[in-house]
């Protein structure tokens, strides 16, 4: 591998433990102003200490966070399409290979929509991403399964995520379910798991927890984290299960003291 794209993708994922918590923040691209995130950088520069990488928006980076921070950034370049819209499952390149590098990112994220009306689309707006970031040394992570109507079982994530894999993501983004073994078995590349919507804090924890339990590099966490009654004690016991090993009933003894 390159020394650049091996460079970021340690710099994402930590070598000492083969694992990363992603901090997402890039919902506004398609949500707006999304309840926890209204004054991004309030939320988010409290937090940063914690998170091995920050997942956003262009626009979000440049206006809400300062250039002075050393977390690596991981920049949403798919969008086009919004939740007001039937059709938000099409999404094309929204930010070049010219400005990521510019805005000196460690990864490029790109949402692919497999099974969904406009798939061919985003699978070959996806692979025109990869093929430009590959260049220049910058890995591209596939975020699979968004969508409402999708039944996120393992046959379904197993073969988005093998298809973002054989396509040439260097890490893919999907989402924890039943028999969660069958997609990382199959999955040749790094797997991290969103979050989803907002769920009682010891269960999001306990989804982490069993996610990286089988297998899982991370998780690529946002409204778990950033609208929890207490974010900055859900960073902590989140990272205290992705990088440090805890149990379920630590982490939420964590999340309980320091909240
Ligand atoms: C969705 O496409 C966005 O990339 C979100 O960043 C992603 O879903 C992770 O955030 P959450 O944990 O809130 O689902």
């Amino acid at each position: 591998m390159d020394w650049g794209m091996a460079n970021r993708i340690n710099r994402i994922i930590r070598p000492d433990t083969g694992r990363t918590l992603m901090f997402a923040v890039d919902h506004g691209y398609f949500m707006g102003p999304t309840t926890g995130l209204e004054k991004l950088d309030e939320t988010v520069t409290p937090l940063l200490p914690y998170a091995d990488s920050l997942m956003l928006t262009r626009g979000a980076l440049r206006y809400y966070v300062s250039p002075k921070i050393d977390t690596p950034i991981i920049l949403r370049v798919s969008g086009g399409t919004s939740i007001l819209n039937k059709q938000m499952l099409h999404e094309g390149i929204v930010a070049g290979i010219e400005d990521a590098i510019r805005l000196n990112v460690a990864a490029v994220a790109f949402s692919i929509m497999v099974g969904a009306d406009y798939e061919r689309d985003t699978l070959l707006a996806f692979t025109e991403v990869i093929d430009m970031a590959e260049r220049y040394g910058i890995p591209t992570l596939a975020v699979t399964a968004v969508g409402k109507e999708l039944v996120r079982d393992a046959k379904y994530l197993s073969l988005a995520s093998r298809i973002a894999a054989e396509l040439g993501a260097r890490i893919v983004k999907t989402y924890f379910c039943d028999g969660f073994e069958q997609v990382i078995q199959s999955c040749p590349v790094p797997v991290v798991i969103a979050g989803g919507k907002k769920i009682p804090e010891r269960e999001a924890l306990e989804m982490a927890y069993q996610a990286v339990q089988t297998g899982a590099s991370g998780v690529d966490m946002g409204r778990n984290i950033f609208q929890a009654d207490s974010p900055i004690a859900m960073v902590q016991a989140v990272r205290s299960i992705v990088q440090d090993d805890s149990n379920v009933d630590k982490a939420f003894q964590l999340y309980n003291d320091l909240k």
